[in-house]
């Protein structure tokens, strides 16, 4: 049994001084390591611990009120419970982490929570028998055979454009490019198929004959924003797309005097993953009437009620207003149809939550697409490209990294995902990364009040804040303030 025990300079490693120097016992499995404050202890660290071998990992650090840095100890608070609510939705026994507050008197509490948390450990037994199993490269557990699918690159008829968008804003984009108002476009250009509409930058009127608007335009167009942060660029943005534009300016990756932001209408877009679901392959064309998709394929004709080929953002629509923009083209309709944290509620009510992550986290073959397509990861060297980090551009190893990628992608964002869904929809392996999300957005909401990130362009997250009477981390075995 191995456990680390992160103690903050001022009390916690103190308390653990003087435990030893009265010579009160505690177990030899206990390691210390030493931290400036309690709110040092990255949520990373705790899960490299895990996987190097940690059976549980403690967090001590000053009483609240107490705290060497004033306030320190109140961040880690919020932190470390969103953290444990995470481990515990993945199926990582609660019983493995623990936060407490010990002061530089305490030395018998220290050896007090020690034995006992230590105690707790032994009665789950240990993490690496169930986590560290080494996976057989290319061969991750529960991974599904895809299914072949034969298709000609047949350019169709485009989709039907409600209100000739499709016209509409490359005329607008025309105008803007040559009178010099912008440098450069950002909207989406054609696919060799009807389905594969895709964001690209229009430098040049020319180039803006491959300028398309159609019902596969579900790509969030936010996060391109920032390779061209310092061009004037003129963008096309859904509703819920203005969000991450909100969030982006918050944290001064973009500036808004460069972006010409046009507010797009919106009906819901659709999922191509979701029609092919419905058994409809090799698509040649596909028109929308708004109502229903009439498909061709090499086989024959196919209809689909549009409704069952919608993203699941779109099923889960924060609403058809723009959060920001300079101008509103277009109409938008309600597509939402289900309660978006109903998912997560049931998650947490099942008992094989790490069954159901695993059968799902398995797939990940660590493309990194959902990390690069997401508006909210944007710093300019991720901390999984760090090359001291052991895990820095390669395939997960163990199943433990297969968790712990997802776990810190998730939580890096957590306060500022939109959750504009497209972690999901780029996910080859259609892992519902979403929910881990969603999971971090349903605590938020539930501990420290109703938060939508990127509702204004003003930095309110509620990790950046704190309440002294927050509750502790909700851990069996009790919290001890
Ligand atoms: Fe002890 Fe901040 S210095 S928790």
């Amino acid at each position: 049994m191995q456990v680390v025990s992160f103690c903050c300079n001022w009390c916690s490693y103190a308390g653990a001084d003087l435990a030893g120097s009265t010579r009160l016992e505690y177990p030899a499995e206990v390691k210390i390591i030493r931290v400036p404050c309690s709110c040092r202890v990255d949520p990373l660290f705790i899960l490299r611990a895990f996987e190097r071998g940690a059976d549980g990992v403690i967090v001590n650090g000053c009483h609240p009120g107490d705290c060497h840095y004033s306030t320190g100890n109140y961040y880690t608070r919020r932190r470390m419970t969103l953290l444990f609510n995470m481990l515990d939705f993945l199926g990582i026994e609660r019983e493995r982490v623990r936060l407490d507050w010990v002061s530089a008197a305490e030395g018998v509490k220290f050896a007090t929570v020690m034995n006992d948390f230590v105690k707790q450990l032994y009665s789950v037994g240990e993490l690496s028998i169930k986590l560290g199993r080494t996976l057989e490269i290319g061969k991750s557990a529960g991974r599904a055979s895809p299914t072949p699918t034969a298709e000609i690159p047949v350019v169709g008829d485009r989709l039907a454009c409600p209100e000739n968008l499709h016209i509409v804003f490359p005329q607008i984009a025309h105008e803007m490019l040559e009178s010099g108002e912008i440098d450069t476009v950002l909207g989406w250009q054609k696919g060799e198929l009807p389905y594969e509409t895709a964001p690209a930058f229009f430098s040049t009127p020319d180039e803006l004959q491959n300028f398309t608007h159609d019902s596969f335009c579900g790509a969030n167009l936010s996060k391109y924003l920032v390779e061209n942060s310092d061009k004037k660029v003129l963008v096309f943005l859904k509703p819920c797309d203005t969000y991450s534009l909100n969030q982006l300016l918050a944290e001064n990756r973009v500036k808004r005097e460069n972006i010409h932001a046009i507010g797009i209408g919106c009906s819901g877009m659709l999922d191509i993953k979701k029609i092919r679901n419905a058994g409809i392959s090799g698509i040649l064309d596909i028109k929308d009437d708004g109502d229903t998709l009439d498909i061709t394929t090499m086989y024959g004709n196919s209809t689909l009620p549009r409704q069952n080929a919608l993203l699941e953002k779109c099923l889960n629509c924060k609403g058809k207003a723009h959060m920001i923009f300079d101008a509103i083209i277009g109409t938008s309709n309600d597509t939402t149809s289900s309660d978006k944290f109903a998912p997560v509620t049931e998650l947490e009510g099942q008992k094989n939550r790490n069954d159901f992550w695993r059968s799902h986290l398995s797939n990940c073959i660590r493309c990194n697409a959902c990390r690069n397509v997401c508006p909210a990861c944007t710093c300019k060297k991720c901390v999984f490209d760090n090359p001291h980090s052991g895990v820095a551009a390669k395939v997960n190893t163990t199943e433990f990294e297969e968790n712990h990628f997802h776990i810190i992608r998730a939580y890096h964002v957590a306060g500022r995902c939109t959750d504009c869904g497209e972690c999901s929809r780029v996910c080859p392996e259609n892992v519902p990364l979403h929910l881990l999300n969603r999971k971090f957005i349903k605590d938020i909401n539930e501990l420290y009040g109703e938060y939508q990130a990127g509702e204004t362009a003003e930095l309110s997250s509620p990790l950046l804040k704190f309440d002294q009477a927050d509750p502790e981390p909700n851990q069996e075995g009790g919290s001890n303030v």
